[in-house]
């Protein structure tokens, strides 16, 4: 062995050489104007308050680095201005809401939900000065008891993607609650793609004498993972009984991702199961994000909904004592214990991560897309646009996966088949085309 060559790093008591420091990944991460992330995320509409927020004064976020107000004024129109006036920069968190529009509460002027001023109070050279100066505002949209504002150039405004999954029969959509988070929020929506962690994470409950997600989460699935139409899914098949469950779920565009119910069990065979919850994360800044979610609510569905609404919420904040977070630690205390900004660098991703991977990938070219000029995937001008989606479980007989994929190879190899073979069915025939038709359960 020459002389040059390194030495071996031990990997037993390896602590003194193990790097444990790096530089965050700063294109995928930042998220302010101007940088590269921060001018992709400004081509996505973004939540910023659950419109039951809005009361008789106004509501200070902070979205993508921006410090804003939002509000609804005495007609009932909704408004989103930068936080500080553009006279003398107070804050317009202590306005006075009008009939129309916002009045500063320092020397009065009046913003409209455009952010034009409508009037200047003891203003000499008012008529001049409102021609030539507004505060800073930007387009609203409503859904599902959210408001979402457009933060991007206001010549190229995206429609609000009306997603298969938001309008199905017997269905409801039901405001969820938002929820802060102290870290960066690739970390956060990478969750959704690295399904690896609903049969550790999401188990330690059920080990430790809590019900949460249904038992069957703790079988260890075979994974697939795809780009679908809207976004990067993952497919997880395994056996239950005589039956095989693939449940699938999707990142959506930059923000936005969506899951099948957290109680299913796979037992019972469907061609595909209704949603449970779509969610998005605002990156409020660099190292924090903010949840806002739906619920879809099916008519009929046997658990109480205040008991739903604690399960489905659980171990998504912080709201409970660290040494119970210890104890039965939740999605909140994985991703923000990957620190303000996960660093890259010091990962050693396995197999299981390809769905992180495909996402880290699809948010890259989306910047790299912007860069260049263009529109990023998951921007779309037109409603016939909009893709369909995928997150869903499907059940089936044994008998019909081999029927579908054969029986060659080891048990993985022929799930990885049939989890490939519904990868393609769903971009021909949508999952929610099933649900669409109210045709989900099999006889
Ligand atoms: S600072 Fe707002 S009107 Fe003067
Ligand atoms: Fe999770």
């Amino acid at each position: 062995m020459s002389s040059t060559t390194a030495r071996a790093v031990p990997l037993a008591y390896g602590g003194y050489h193990a790097r444990q420091t790096g530089e965050p990944d700063h294109l995928l991460c930042q998220v302010g104007r101007g940088t590269p992330g921060g001018e992709y995320l400004r081509r996505f509409w973004q939540p910023l308050a659950y419109e039951t927020e809005l009361g008789e004064v106004p509501l200070r976020v902070r979205a993508l680095s921006e410090d804003l107000v939002v509000f609804r004024d005495g007609s009932g129109r909704i408004g989103v201005l930068h936080l500080h006036c553009c006279h003398r920069n107070s804050s317009l968190e202590y306005g006075v809401i009008e009939e129309r529009g916002l009045r500063c509460c320092y020397h009065g002027r009046l913003f409209d939900v455009d952010g034009t001023i409508i009037d200047m109070p003891g203003e000499p050279a008012a008529e001049r000065l409102m021609k030539s100066t507004s505060q800073g505002a930007y387009p609203v949209q409503c859904f599902g008891g959210i408001v979402f504002a457009y933060l991007g150039p206001p010549d190229r405004v995206p429609v609000f993607p009306m997603y298969d999954r938001f309008d199905l029969p017997g269905v409801t959509i039901v405001p969820g609650i938002r929820f802060k988070q102290d870290c960066n929020w690739i970390q956060i929506k990478e969750n959704t793609v690295d399904p690896h962690h609903t049969h550790v994470l999401h188990v330690i409950p059920q080990l430790r004498g809590m019900e949460h997600f249904a038992p069957e989460f703790g079988e260890f699935p075979v994974f697939a993972f795809t780009e679908t139409s809207a976004g990067v899914g993952y497919l997880a098949a395994r056996r239950v009984g005589d039956k095989v469950w693939v449940r699938s779920a999707e990142t959506i565009g930059s923000n936005l991702h969506a899951i099948s119910s957290i109680f299913e069990s796979g037992r019972e065979c469907k061609q595909a199961s209704p949603p449970f919850m779509t969610i998005w994360a605002l990156p409020v800044d660099d190292d924090h994000t903010m949840t806002f979610y739906l619920s879809h609510v099916v008519a009929g569905e046997p658990m109480p909904f205040d008991k739903r609404r604690f399960l489905e919420v659980f171990g998504q904040n912080d709201d409970r004592p660290y040494r119970e977070r210890q104890w039965l630690p939740g999605d909140h205390d994985a991703q923000v214990g990957q620190g303000a900004i996960n660093v890259h660098e010091t990962e050693h991703l396995g197999t299981n991560d390809r769905g992180v991977v495909l996402f880290r990938r699809y948010v890259r070219r989306g910047i790299e897309a912007v860069r260049a000029g263009r529109d990023p995937e998951g921007f779309y001008l037109s409603q016939a646009d909009v893709p369909s989606t995928f997150a869903n479980d499907r059940v089936v007989d044994a008998a019909e996966v081999t029927q579908a994929v054969g029986d060659e190879g080891e048990d993985r190899d022929v799930l990885l088949r049939f989890s490939e073979h519904l990868a393609r069915e769903y971009r021909i025939r949508p999952a929610m085309a099933y649900l669409k038709e109210g045709s989900q359960n099999r006889s």
